[in-house]
């Protein structure tokens, strides 16, 4: 599997729909797999949802709640869902054509169980780019109208419709802005900021390559949104990240999360361009990144995406340990864990995190005070011969804040860690392939303890 798609909250349901092959643990012929949650914690797995068809295979894209029903597709009293998804015709890619990809609609009228394909797809045609793709659409009040989001190779197209099979083309927002790559799996939507309440509009897009720590990585835009153009509050040349670990990719964002709930929560796909098909798995090929919710805050006088854990993983906490302080250096026995914990670092010191096994493997983590970032190590973390860009060098990530104090949320699964630093500004998701299961955890560090509480959690499989 690669990117998640088509994430919608629907009579109870999450939605994650994921781009999947399911012949092959490497990418082929593109199907949408399909998953639902009531809790975003706990997942049933569903059929295919969509198959490659004679327009092309399945790529990635996004799915609405049809409220008012303007497709047709379903009633008012019985709203569809719609899925619209880019269409990739292999053959037009092997003849070297570029207009291979397109936009194209599905409905679903039993809570996203069977889809048909509208027969008169594609809804948006190729206008002759060879990238033109992961359209992300979402309703737009002020002017009732449906808004898409597609990444066409250095920029986003912004396209709008009255009912989402009739699409006309507004603005560009991109080419040389942010970092500069391919760019892919854009979104886009508003978010109050924290502090005051001012309504901000977040442009996500992923670029392929270029990454902080190399390879494929996610950026983000603040700015302002009129219902046909994106602008960006920051200068052409800022880049933003939404997470610095190399694992952390395609995310985008749940459409209908009721009114009342509010969050802007998004999922990621946990791998890399770069060795996402080598990684040494054979049962499972990658996996989504814990939901997060993001929010925008005021940070250092600048407003940042901070993300952090969704609340309904605390239904996972099983015993938990309280840390006491002075006991900043400690080895625990560890299985799956959540850690909470907040240092005052007046002596300026290194906050390491150690996750070890008995042959020797290590994943080291925290915070690097001689460089003033956080940092992930797997060098020494198990297999990592599969490619020269997983392990080679320690990733880091500066940090902004200057405050002493230093706190970390942080999720430890058997491949992968999620660390959350100075609630949630800073991100660095990462997975490892050790040879023997981690199950010792040190931390390390002459910094106080203030808050400390380790919890081990449940697996999502066995309830
Ligand atoms: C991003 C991506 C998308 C594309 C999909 C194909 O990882 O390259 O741009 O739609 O994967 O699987």
């Amino acid at each position: 599997m690669n990117d998640p798609n088509g994430m919608v909250y629907y009579e109870g349901e999450y939605h994650l729909f994921y781009q999947y092959h399911p012949e092959s643990t490497v990418w082929g012929p593109m199907h949408w797999g399909h998953a639902v949650s009531e809790d975003l914690v706990h997942w049933e797995h569903l059929p295919v949802a969509l198959y490659p068809d004679s327009l092309g295979l399945i790529f990635s894209g996004s799915a609405v709640v049809d409220w008012k029903n303007t497709s047709n597709f379903g009633s008012i009293d019985k709203p569809p869902l719609v899925a619209i998804f880019t269409h990739h015709l292999m053959e037009g890619e092997k003849a070297e054509r570029d207009d291979f990809q397109y936009q194209s609609i599905a409905y679903s009228n039993d809570k996203g169980r069977t889809w048909t394909k509208y027969e008169s797809n594609p809804v948006i045609p190729n206008p002759g780019i060879k990238d033109f793709r992961d359209p992300k659409v979402i309703w737009y009040e002020a002017s009732e109208r449906w808004v898409m989001v597609i990444a066409a190779r250095d920029r986003v197209k912004i396209y709008s419709s009255h009912n989402l099979k009739d699409w006309q083309f507004e603005s560009d927002f991109g080419m040389d802005y942010g970092m500069q790559a391919l760019w892919e799996c854009p979104d886009l939507f508003p978010i109050k900021v924290e502090e005051t309440g001012e309504e901000k509009w977040v442009m996500i897009v992923s670029v392929q390559s270029n990454a902080p720590n190399g390879g494929s990585g996610t950026q983000y835009f603040i700015g302002d949104f009129d219902g046909t153009t994106f602008t960006s509050d920051y200068p052409k040349e800022k880049v933003l990240w939404l997470d610095w670990g190399k694992d952390n990719y395609a995310g985008v964002t749940f459409s209908d999360v009721p009114e009342d709930d509010g969050r802007r929560i998004l999922i990621g796909w946990m791998s890399n361009w770069q060795y996402a098909q080598e990684v040494p798995t054979k049962k499972w090929r990658s996996a989504m990144t814990l939901p997060r919710t993001l929010e925008l805050k005021n940070i250092n006088g600048g407003l940042k995406l901070c993300s952090s854990p969704v609340q309904e993983l605390e239904k996972l906490r099983g015993e938990g340990v309280k840390i006491e302080i002075g006991e900043a250096i400690l080895e625990r026995s560890v299985d799956l864990v959540e850690l909470e914990l907040a240092f005052n670092n007046e002596a300026e010191d290194y906050i390491a995190f150690v996750l070890a096994n008995d042959i020797g493997e290590r994943v080291q983590f925290g915070y690097d005070a001689r460089v003033n970032s956080f940092f992930v190590d797997r060098k020494y973390a198990g297999d990592n011969t599969f490619s020269e860009d997983f392990a080679s060098a320690t990733h880091y990530a500066e940090r902004s804040q200057e405050d002493q104090k230093i706190n970390f949320h942080i999720f430890i699964d058997h491949s992968s860690i999620e660390l959350f630093a100075d609630d949630g500004e800073m991100v660095m998701t990462e997975t490892f392939f050790p040879d023997e299961k981690f199950d010792r955890l040190m931390i390390g560090t002459d910094a106080e303890l203030v808050e400390g509480k380790m919890y081990e959690l449940k697996s999502i499989w066995t309830e």
